[in-house]
């Protein structure tokens, strides 16, 4: 079994990558895939750069040519469900990418991908309920929430309440980011099981880039926890 691990920024695979026992590194369309042993299993982490076209081509290259089984994303997310706080996690059901939209067409519905069909990505059941399981020990050795539902992406950082709004309105879910849904898709069409595991940076308001400054750190090393958890079970 080998497992791909994803991060769209430095911050958010530095703590893995810190701990991987490196043996090859693949240098490929602008990304470094470190192959290693990560906790005993063999892994491939990189770090995709921002946004979906950037998370497809990574996710891709990690099944053609490094020959992942499953696939992990770890990272940072702003909330859109007014529940979550900073530094809460979000396990994904599936994944929506909320800025496709050929609706005008009458026939399909906003964030509906043409010729899949397809509004949403699902998630891999096994790895949610392992995630889920190590989620439940971290409740209750810190004070955060961890939840598993559905996952917002687009190339867009969101920093307005009212575009929380809508996008809650429309899709439902808890929190919105740049690669996730990307990263389904791509998983989808090559039959790789995916979870996306993102913790809460900021509410996407008009405050987000203050507090994703202050808090991605933090919010990046609670994904880091829950996923070093895993592979520690995989
Ligand atoms: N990642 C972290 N916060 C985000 C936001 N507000 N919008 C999109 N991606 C994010």
């Amino acid at each position: 079994m080998k497992l791909g691990i994803i991060g769209a920024m430095e911050i958010e695979i530095e703590l893995l990558r810190d701990d991987l026992e490196l043996q090859n590194t693949l240098h490929k369309a602008g990304m470094d895939f470190y192959q290693g042993i990560l906790h005993d299993k063999e892994v491939v982490l990189v770090r995709s750069g921002i946004g979906k076209v950037n998370a497809a081509i990574c996710t891709q290259i990690l099944i053609d040519q490094l020959n992942v089984d499953q696939i992990i994303f770890t990272g940072v997310a702003g909330a859109i469900d007014t529940t979550l706080e900073v530094k809460d996690i979000v396990i994904s059901t599936d994944l929506v990418q909320h800025d496709m939209d050929a609706s005008a067409f009458g026939h399909r519905e906003v964030g509906e991908i043409p010729e899949l069909d397809k509004v949403s990505f699902a998630a891999d059941k096994n790895l949610i309920s392992l995630a889920e399981d190590i989620g439940e020990e971290v409740t209750k050795q810190e004070d955060i929430q961890v939840v598993t539902g559905r996952i917002l992406s687009g190339d867009q950082f969101i920093a307005n309440k009212n575009k929380v709004k809508e996008l809650k309105e429309t899709f439902g879910g808890f929190c919105t980011e740049m690669e996730g849904a990307a990263v389904g898709q791509v998983a989808y069409l090559n039959d790789t099981p995916f979870v996306i595991i993102r913790s809460i940076s900021d509410s996407a308001d008009e405050e987000a880039d203050i507090s994703f400054d202050e808090f991605v750190k933090v919010a990046a090393s609670h994904s880091y926890q829950i996923v070093t958890r895993m592979l520690d079970r995989l």
